[in-house]
């Protein structure tokens, strides 16, 4: 695949992932990944943003093969996917010098063995004059590492941005085409990353509101030629109320629990409780960090196994803990036959999440009518709660 024009002197290049279906070795990837990386030509200088994971090295080394010299090597973020073929562009222009920030000039040495004199370090704020085009870099950490920075290309009005605003999509497409498609890629994308630091994004949207920007060029997925519509998305997923709705990721082994969670499903659809439920060990887990980013209330459905939560469960309450969603209340219902702990052994793993802890429901074996009507009042509260903060449907 050739170097793609996005503009005069500024192109796309990179490789699509369309067979990649794990991140980081956790994250699902059911429609694949772009790495993508851009090169500008100023006047005096060139600069190529970011690289390409290093199992596609061979594809952006052919993109570059007609490309006679690069003075810089932007690393907006260390992380292999994009900083990974660095090394072998580095060999190829042996006069390029690799524009990073400080923290990630610590990262790219260690995580790739860059050596110390090929680096030099760019601060929040500071700007590189290529000749009739000009980068100012901007620190946004925690849009997925700490060392996390955007450039913004004055004299055209891009934004490069990294992970942030990034969807894993492959696709043949250079524009977003279909925004309802890559609004859900993008939400997943945000709530396995970013969720948990949603006050420092926060602060990153505030300071790129002053910047005219006319695209986003993200590193992963397609380029944002109506930017409004993912900076509104990302508005609302990280400054927005919970929704009212409930998220309940379940397991069950011999149908009582799986009974429970039929039954709270219906009973919060007759209070207008909007409502997911994920059948944990089959589950698709980015699926259900996006429904965690709106969640007002989280559900889990768990059996007792070894006196404790089954282990798909407690996979379920350390991803919920870990993500730490804008969520207000939580419960736990489910079943046992003998005993067990599986409320208290849930409930010390969730230290993370402010939330109100809602009467769990606990069935002896089969659910019973009292189980059943206590699972009614479960749904009762769960509506209450919603209602009194006043929460919008999703
Ligand atoms: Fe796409 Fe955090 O790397």
């Amino acid at each position: 695949m050739n170097p793609r024009k996005i503009i005069d002197k500024v192109h796309w290049l990179g490789a699509v992932d369309w067979d990649r279906r794990l991140f980081d070795a956790l994250v699902p990837l059911p429609d694949g990944t772009s790495y993508n990386a851009y090169l500008i030509e100023g006047d005096d200088k060139t600069a190529l943003i970011d690289t390409v994971d290093p199992a596609k090295t061979h594809i952006l080394m052919a993109q570059l093969e007609k490309v006679e010299k690069i003075d810089y090597v932007i690393s907006l973020h260390a992380e292999q996917d994009h900083s990974g073929s660095i090394p072998a562009v580095l060999e190829k222009y042996p006069a390029a010098q690799v524009i990073t920030s400080q923290k990630a000039k610590g990262m790219l040495e260690d995580l790739l063995r860059i050596p110390e004199d090929r680096f030099q370090v760019v601060a929040d704020g500071e700007t590189l004059g290529l000749g009739g085009k000009t980068l100012e870099f901007i620190y946004t950490p925690w849009v997925h590492w700490p060392e996390t920075m955007v450039a913004y290309l004055r004299e055209d009005k891009i934004l490069f941005s990294c992970d942030f605003f990034g969807s894993h999509i492959a696709s043949s497409d250079l524009y977003v085409k279909d925004q309802g498609r890559v609004y859900e890629a993008a939400k997943r994308y945000f709530a396995e990353i970013m969720l948990p630091f949603r006050s420092i994004i926060a602060k990153n949207l505030k300071k790129l509101a002053p910047y005219d920007i006319k695209l986003i060029a993200p590193s992963h997925g397609q380029i944002y030629d109506q930017p409004k519509f993912i900076l509104e998305a990302y508005d609302d997923w990280v400054l927005g109320e919970p929704k009212n709705l409930v998220v309940l990721p379940y397991v069950s082994m011999h149908n009582s629990t799986k009974l429970m969670v039929d039954y709270l499903v219906n009973a919060l659809m007759d209070r207008n409780v909007g409502v997911v439920q994920y059948e944990l060990p089959v589950a698709d887990i980015g699926k259900l960090a996006i429904s965690l980013v709106d969640a007002a209330t989280i559900v889990l459905g768990t059996p007792t196994v070894l006196a404790g939560p089954h282990p798909a469960a407690a996979y379920a309450a350390f991803l919920a803990n870990a993500l730490r969603p804008k969520t207000k209340f939580l419960s736990i219902i489910g079943s046992y036959s003998w005993g067990g702990k599986s409320v208290e052994i849930l409930a010390s793993m969730i230290p993370n999440l402010k939330v109100e802890v809602l009467e769990p429901v606990l069935a002896k074996g089969l659910p019973n009518s009292d189980d059943l009507q206590r699972i009614e009042a479960l749904a009762d509260a769960i509506a209450a709660k919603h209602k009194e903060l006043d929460l919008k449907d999703q």
